[in-house]
This record gives C-alpha cells, structure tokens and sequence, in this order.
C-alpha cells in the first residue's frame, strides 16, 4: 500500500520494516471506533467552516459506507497497510478522492488512536462488567442455596473453625464488587477526549473540541494536547483492575481444583466442564480452572509490559506506545474467555455437602467454641485456651474428637464442664452462634446476600 507520508522520501520503506511497523494485524479491531472517531471529526470540521459542509457530509457518508462494507465482509482489511487509520483512510480517498483527502485536516494520528483506543476500552469495560454481575449473581445464587451447608474454613490450609459454603461464596463475591467498582473508576477516568491534541502541540485552526467529545460521549476534552497524545494510563489502569480481576478467579479457580481432589472430594464439575486423560481412564480433570490459573499470570505480564513500555517514555508521542494494544487487548481476550467459562463452570458444579460436613467433624474445628463455652462461663479466654489445648492433645492421643470425650474427662480440667458443652461445640450450634456481622451463620450470610444484591443494583442503575 503506497505511504501517504511517501512525500519526503525518495525510496520505497523496505519490505521487513513495513511488516515490523505495521500495526494493523492487532489494530484492525478498532476499525468501527475509528471510523466512530473520524466521523465525529469530519463534522467538527463542517461545522466550525474548516471544511465545506457538502465535502463533511461526503465524508461522513463514505465512512459509513465503508463501515458497513467491512461488517458485511465486502471489504477486506488490507494487511500492507500501516495501520487501521492510514487503511481508512486511503479506501475513503480511493472512493472519493479529494474529498477524502480533507478528512485528516488538524489531525495526526497521535491523537487518534488514543481516541480509538479509548473508545475500544469504554466498550470492552461495559461488556466485561456484564460477565462480572453475572458471576456475582451465579455466587449469590449458589450461596441462597448453601446457607446451612457446613464445611471447614481454613488458615495456612489447617481446618480452623466451621463456616458454610455460603460464606465461603460470599467472600468471593465481595471481592468481585470491588473489582467492578474499579473498572467503573478506569471507566469514568478514562473517558476524556483526546481529539484536537493533534500530533502534539493542538492546532491553528478553529476546531470545537467539546463538540466532538459530545459527538463521542466523553465527559470533556482531555486539557492538555501534550498529556491527550502521550496518556496510556487508562491502559495501565485497566490492566491492573484486569489482573487483580484475573487473581481473584485464579484463588477461587486453586481452591476449586483443591475441591476436586480425591483428598478433599468437596465439589464435582460437570463433565461438559472437566476433561479426561489421554492414558489414565479413571482421571477427570479441572483444566479450565488451571488454565484460568495460568493466564492470570498471561495478564499481569501484560500489566508489566505497559508500564515497562511507558516508563522511560519522553513527552509526547513514540513508537513504542503502538505495542500498547497487544498487552491490554490480549488482557480483555483473556479475561472474557475466563469469566465466559468460569460461570457455568460454577453455576453447574455439584456439591458433596457430607464429605465437607465430615471434614469439618475432623481437625478440631470447634476448640475455639470450646475455651468459648468456658469464658462465656466466667473463666479468662487465656486460661480456656491452655484447658482446650491440653484437651485436644488428650483427644488426639486416644483417637478421640471433642464430642466424644466423656464428661469426666472434661471435669478433670475444669469443673466449670457440663453437659451443655456437648450443645456449644456441636458444629450446627458453632455456625449458627457466629452471628456477628459478616459471619458465617446463616442469618448473617442471609444479610451478606441482600447487601451484595443492593450493591448490584446500585452498578447496574450507574451504567
Ligand atoms: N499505529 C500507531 C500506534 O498504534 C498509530 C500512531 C502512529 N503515529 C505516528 N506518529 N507514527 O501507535
């Protein structure tokens, strides 16, 4: 494709350097954005008297009908182009000559693939909020089903004291909401209009640049022509939200897979979600879990490659910014591929409620109820603690748990001992009293769902 720069050169680029420049491979995505872009701009121009009315409006019909021409596969993307701004460009000037050649009159492309990139983003966040609501739900809906189902939480993943699976969702889904809250914050800090920074330095003629950020919804132009060209912080910052996103999946995803195991047996995925091994006939395995795992530390790279890319970066516009779009597009390919499989995953997994019952029956997971029962009897927590400690190395010795020492073994610690502490360290009992607020009887986790519902609601009213 001939260079439209070609006017200061006397020799054609050579062939490998066009191909290593050449961006339009992984920006062709945004060619609806950028037509988007330029047909806010070519009405700008009309407009303010800077092109004729007649050739804006020209214009503005050609890229659409270049638009439409792209959608319904009649025009295909040439891949010798530079990029997809020269590649529009050049087919609006091979339909329509010098009408065409008007479109990019104060502006440079500096300024508009920050614009483009920017409306790529603003519409990749909204449909990435819609997975994250819906995993949300998924979470509340499996929790509404799981208040009273007993299963043992865990520090340093030693059995520590009974919650439900409910809770445990719940934990998850809180973690979910923030990471919504924080690609509403990119969002929102992202959404200023980069056109009319032009190359860099703004431009002699008399353009409108709140009309164009009203043409394109941005709440305003970006105020500094310098920072429009030269600001990928949007892109660092989704990147980040997309990471921290991508962690939470991977914590859950690592505990699913524990779930899975012959040793805990806690949950069993759907086989349309697992997969089988090429020589174990008895194996079903939790690859998307792993996988999703994995490309979790695919997208923090990703966050590493943008701010490693930007930090040595003079003002304003360099090459190095166009690798940009690799890093955060394949951080979005990624995270949605993730989330689109993750939900049913989860939605479709079958509990096995007896084996965690049974494991939180095991590990002594109510010692902590137990110096309870004697501090809420009157004797300091530190001296229920020894009693207690004293009283599971016994159990252990004999095979024992706490519900099955006899009472006089009990007494010979403390008379304090009755017969009720077999009803304060009963699991059901130690669930249910653990009622404090963002705990996990049921009642309290009851409350988690309504405020997580609400808070739902809230997001989906604000976008
Ligand atoms: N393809 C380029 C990028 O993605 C577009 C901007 C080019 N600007 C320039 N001055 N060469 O960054």
């Amino acid at each position: 494709m001939a260079k439209m720069w070609a006017g200061r050169f006397s020799k054609e680029v050579d062939e490998t350097v066009n191909a290593f420049n050449s961006s339009i491979s992984f920006d062709g995505r945004m060619y609806r954005q950028d037509i988007q872009g330029s047909i806010a701009h070519a009405e700008m121009l009309g407009r303010c008297g800077i092109i004729s009315v007649e050739d804006s409006k020209q214009i503005q019909a050609g890229l659409k009908e270049i638009l439409c021409d792209i959608e319904e596969g009649k025009l295909e993307l040439d891949m010798t182009a530079e990029d997809i701004h020269m590649f529009v460009e050049a087919e609006l000037t091979k339909r329509y000559g010098d009408v065409g050649k008007r479109l990019h009159t104060s502006r440079s492309r500096n300024d508009q693939v920050a614009l483009d990139i920017r409306l790529y983003l603003r519409e990749e966040i909204v449909e990435i909020k819609k997975f994250v609501v819906e995993l949300i739900k998924t979470l509340c809906d499996i929790a509404s089903e799981n208040l009273d189902t007993v299963m043992p939480g865990y520090t340093h993943l030693q059995r520590a004291q009974p919650i439900t699976f409910a809770h445990h969702m719940m934990a998850y889904a809180q973690m979910l909401l923030r990471d919504l809250a924080r690609l509403s914050d990119t969002s929102d800090r992202m959404n200023f209009n980069p056109l009319g920074s032009c190359a860099l330095a703004g431009t002699t003629y008399p353009i409108d640049r709140q009309l164009t950020s009203q043409l394109l919804g941005f709440e305003g132009p970006v105020v500094n022509s310098l920072d429009g060209v030269s600001d990928r912080d949007f892109c660092v910052e989704l990147a980040c939200a997309l990471s921290l996103l991508m962690t939470h999946l991977s914590r859950f995803s690592e505990e699913i897979i524990m779930w899975c195991s012959w040793e805990f047996k806690f949950i069993e995925l759907d086989d349309a979600y697992a997969t089988g091994s090429s020589i174990m006939p008895q194996k079903k395995n939790p690859d998307i879990t792993e996988l999703i795992r994995g490309k979790t530390g695919r997208v923090t790279g990703d966050l590493v490659t943008l701010l490693s890319m930007l930090k040595g970066l003079p003002l304003a516009y360099n090459k190095d910014m166009q690798e940009d779009k690799e890093a955060i597009f394949d951080a979005i390919d990624n995270v949605k591929l993730c989330l689109k499989t993750f939900i049913p995953m989860i939605r479709t997994m079958r509990l096995n409620k007896e084996n965690m019952r049974q494991a939180a029956a095991r590990g002594f997971i109510n010692a902590t109820d137990c110096a309870d029962y004697l501090v809420k009897k009157g004797m300091p927590f530190r001296d229920a603690y020894k009693i207690t400690g004293q009283l599971v190395a016994l159990c252990i010795s004999r095979s024992l748990t706490l519900e099955t020492l006899p009472l006089d073994e009990y007494k010979q610690y403390t008379d304090i001992f009755d017969e009720d502490v077999y009803t304060a360290i009963n699991l059901e009992t130690c669930v249910n009293q653990r009622n404090s607020e963002g705990g996990p009887s049921p009642s309290a986790v009851k409350v988690q769902i309504e405020k997580t519902l609400e808070q739902l609601k809230k997001v989906e009213a604000d976008d």
